[in-house]
């Protein structure tokens, strides 16, 4: 941002995974920087499983403030933080580190607070305790959405996952089990019977990866619709509820939001989401609802 002091030392962060040449990271960040005019870098870096703690030590000797943990490491990297936050600890998941003053790593999870602010911006009158959610899914992504969702009231949360324990094994260690109803997948057309909102956290629907086949018929017509999915950015189950009326959020927000306090850690403005960062973001054939 104009006007204001570009510090001395370059502040370096980035991303690891496997792989990660696709990730849109760079491109937020790099315009975050920008816009505060920072002198930061933030560079994607792939990093094979079973190499993880060496180029993990390496980064921290090369100087870098932290970095983003996308697949397959956000469970493993958490045996290389000497702290976590709560929200980790919860989420049981590290999609962030910040190498502390000490050197020890502390390991966040941003992820719930991208679901978080996503749904709130994306749908502002929606109230979550309102009603029950159907969140598909129980991996990752899931675990940070039924945690959001048990902060934010939920009264049931109605889980379905094509291997059912999955679901059970996310339950039985979530902050509030009580809340969480566990159906058979092959019931995922009734469980949005007199649901406020439905959220896939499954990889199906993305570019690639199979359709995520749902009848919608059972949905209440105001209920919101999310997918976590962003490429495409209208998935078919956005499309097939945007078409019946629902109003629907799209997955970018996320990936975005949660970029937000990752920023703020290892660079220290929290940035903002403009208009103009998520058009950039947009693949030129599609238009946000
Ligand atoms: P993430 O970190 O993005 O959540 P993940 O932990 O690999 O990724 O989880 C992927 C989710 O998509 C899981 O819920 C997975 O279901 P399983 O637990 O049965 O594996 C779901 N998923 C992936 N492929 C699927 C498919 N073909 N049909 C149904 N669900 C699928």
């Amino acid at each position: 941002m104009s006007g204001q002091p570009v510090s001395l030392q370059l502040v370096r962060a980035g991303l690891i995974g496997h792989p990660v040449s696709h990730s849109l990271s760079p491109r937020i960040h790099g315009y975050w920087l920008d816009r505060h005019g920072l002198n930061g870098s933030y560079e994607a870096v792939d990093i094979a499983p079973e190499a993880l703690a060496k180029r993990v030590a390496d980064l921290v000797t090369r100087g870098w403030a932290g970095f983003n943990v996308t697949v397959p490491h956000k469970q493993s990297v958490m045996a290389l933080c000497g702290r976590l936050d709560d929200t980790a600890r919860r989420v049981k998941a590290v999609n962030t580190v910040v190498v502390e003053a000490d050197g020890v790593l502390k390991g966040m999870n941003t992820d719930l607070f991208g679901f978080r602010e996503n749904l709130r911006r994306g749908a502002p009158g929606f109230v979550p305790a309102k009603g029950p959610a159907t969140v598909l899914g129980a991996g990752g992504a899931a675990r940070a959405v039924v945690e959001a969702l048990i902060d934010a009231d939920v009264p049931e949360i109605r889980l379905l996952n094509r291997t059912q324990d999955h679901a059970h094994t996310l339950a039985q260690t979530s902050s509030k089990p009580g809340t969480i109803c566990i159906l058979p997948w092959a019931e995922r057309a009734t469980a949005l019977k007199g649901a406020t909102l439905v959220v896939n956290t499954t990889t199906l629907g993305m570019t690639g990866a199979p359709p995520l086949e749902m009848d919608l018929s059972a949905l209440p017509p105001d209920a919101v619709v999310n997918d976590i999915v962003y490429a495409p950015l209208m998935t078919d189950l956005l499309r097939q509820a945007q078409a019946r009326g629902n109003p629907v959020v799209t997955g970018l927000g996320m990936l975005v939001h949660q970029a937000r306090p990752a920023f703020a850690a290892w660079f220290g403005p929290m940035p903002d989401v403009t208009d103009d960062l998520m058009a950039s973001l947009r693949p030129a054939s599609e238009t946000a609802p």
